[in-house]
């Protein structure tokens, strides 16, 4: 019972500065800061950051060279955990949530961001969702902006980025002109890799995929805000175990059953 005590403790001590929110996206989970970034932004950033989850990156400075802000409030996908990257499709239908604690109102935008192009990253793509007045100080944030649903970008846009986790994340951008304050908030996603791992043998499986795949995405968001990856992800897992069979590269058939049972449970967890 002790142990159970102590780490509750701990974790409404780092809520305590969440009373200083402004916006949070509450799901998916977004990049967090770590040790990586303390390394590359320096402590000050650091402990804004860890103060306050939700905050804008003005409150960060000073910070070191080298540091982009204005990517992820400077947060490195070394410092996430695995589980926290989203296996996605190209066109998938996506859903955040977002609790707009302290409305500022302005402008935000919804992007995938190709994180190797350097400093503040690279637009795939245009905007995936625009806002005049984000978290307005006029009214209630719609319902569009606190369950906010996006469609990421079709396959020939996304071309072959994305395919290694860290390399993309999807962004939501916010600028409050009335107070002169940024926000940044990441969500880690990496392109399920369907075409890409199959060799020459495999053309006969890839075409049936696509073809259901589509009607998933489309319905989901709806029904249920937030599961949408869950119908493509199933898909595609069985896609997948159906290609590792096919290669027969997995030569004991237990494992095989074992690792794509592992994937499954997995990517259905998102
Ligand atoms: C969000 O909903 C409002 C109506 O409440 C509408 O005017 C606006 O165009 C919608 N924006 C998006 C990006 O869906
Ligand atoms: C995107 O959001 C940023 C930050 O609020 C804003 O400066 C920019 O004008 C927005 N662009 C569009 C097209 O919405």
């Amino acid at each position: 019972m002790v142990y159970v005590a102590i780490p509750v403790a701990l974790l409404c001590l780092s809520c305590l500065p969440a009373a200083l929110a402004h916006a949070r996206v509450t799901n998916p989970p977004i990049r967090t800061p770590g040790a990586a970034f303390k390394l590359a932004c320096g402590e000050t950033s650091f402990n804004a950051v860890s103060g306050d989850p939700t905050g804008h990156i003005e409150e960060q400075e000073p910070v070191n060279a080298g540091c982009d802000l204005t990517l992820c409030r400077g947060m490195l996908f070394s410092d996430q955990p695995a589980k926290n990257v989203l296996t996605v499709q190209a066109s998938q239908a996506m859903a955040m949530n977002v609790d707009c604690t302290i409305p500022h109102g302005g402008p935000a935008n919804v992007s995938l961001i190709d994180t190797t192009a350097g400093g503040s990253g690279a637009f795939i793509g245009s905007f995936l969702s625009t806002f005049d007045d984000f978290c307005p100080t006029t009214e209630p944030a719609p319902a569009n902006q606190t369950n906010l649903q996006y469609t990421l970008p079709d396959a020939a846009t996304i071309g072959n980025k994305c395919q290694t986790p860290g390399d993309c994340v999807v962004q939501l951008f916010w600028a409050t002109p009335d107070f002169s304050q940024n926000y940044y908030y990441c969500i880690d996603v990496v392109m399920a890799a369907v075409e890409s791992t199959t060799p020459a043998a495999a053309p006969a499986t890839t075409p049936a995929a696509p073809a259901t795949t589509p009607a998933a995405p489309a319905t989901t968001p709806a029904a249920s805000a937030g599961n949408a990856p869950a119908a493509p992800s199933k898909m595609l897992t069985s896609v997948t175990g159906n290609l590792a069979a096919a290669t027969g590269q997995a030569a004991p058939t237990s494992k095989t059953s074992s690792n794509a049972g592992r994937r499954r449970a997995r990517i259905l967890w998102f």
